[in-house]
């Protein structure tokens, strides 16, 4: 009697172990396949509620190698790839602009050129607002404005990030 009570008691066991494995498979399938919300960077990627993102400088989004703007109440997503040679740009909070460290390429607030050698402007991502998240699609990429006048009135606020570290 002990003996079967203990064999149904495992067999449960392993029932319900069995449920939890199907379980935890389909989960990791549909969390792979469902659509927009591919994980890392070259899918979309989510990020913040838009009130995150502030008035004046910018947040930067490391997953999505990307900075969320806010310019005039337009929420931008802008790459953090140098137009140029692709290097890392940087947002330098005491000029208030963003500066490529590699050949000191230069750009506003909104990622419009400003100087150097970048060929245009920042490039930029799509995003949309999904459930009052920001998702930022890091698998397309549009051209950054060409250079020409700036759309934004925020003038360089003070010394460069290079200069300071010289
Ligand atoms: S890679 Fe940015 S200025 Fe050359």
């Amino acid at each position: 009697m002990r003996i079967l009570k203990r064999r149904q008691f495992l067999s449960r066991m392993w029932g319900a172990g069995s449920a939890l494995v199907a379980l935890a498979g389909a989960w990791t399938t549909w969390d792979l396949l469902r659509p927009g919300e591919a994980k890392g960077f070259g899918g979309n990627i989510r990020t913040v509620d838009p009130r995150a993102v502030p008035d004046t400088g910018v947040l930067e989004i490391p997953a999505a190698r990307s900075y969320l703007v806010n310019i005039d109440g337009e929420i931008r997503a802008i790459s953090r790839k140098c137009p140029h040679l692709g290097c890392g740009v940087a947002y330098c909070e005491s000029s208030g602009q963003f500066e490529c460290a590699c050949h000191g390429s230069a750009f506003n607030r909104a990622g419009e050129y400003r100087t150097g050698p970048a060929p245009r402007g920042m490039d930029r991502h799509p995003l949309e607002i999904i459930d009052g998240l920001i998702y930022i699609d890091t698998g397309t990429v549009g051209n950054g404005p060409a250079p020409g006048p700036q759309t934004i009135d925020e003038p360089v606020l003070g010394p460069s990030c290079s200069e300071e570290a010289h």
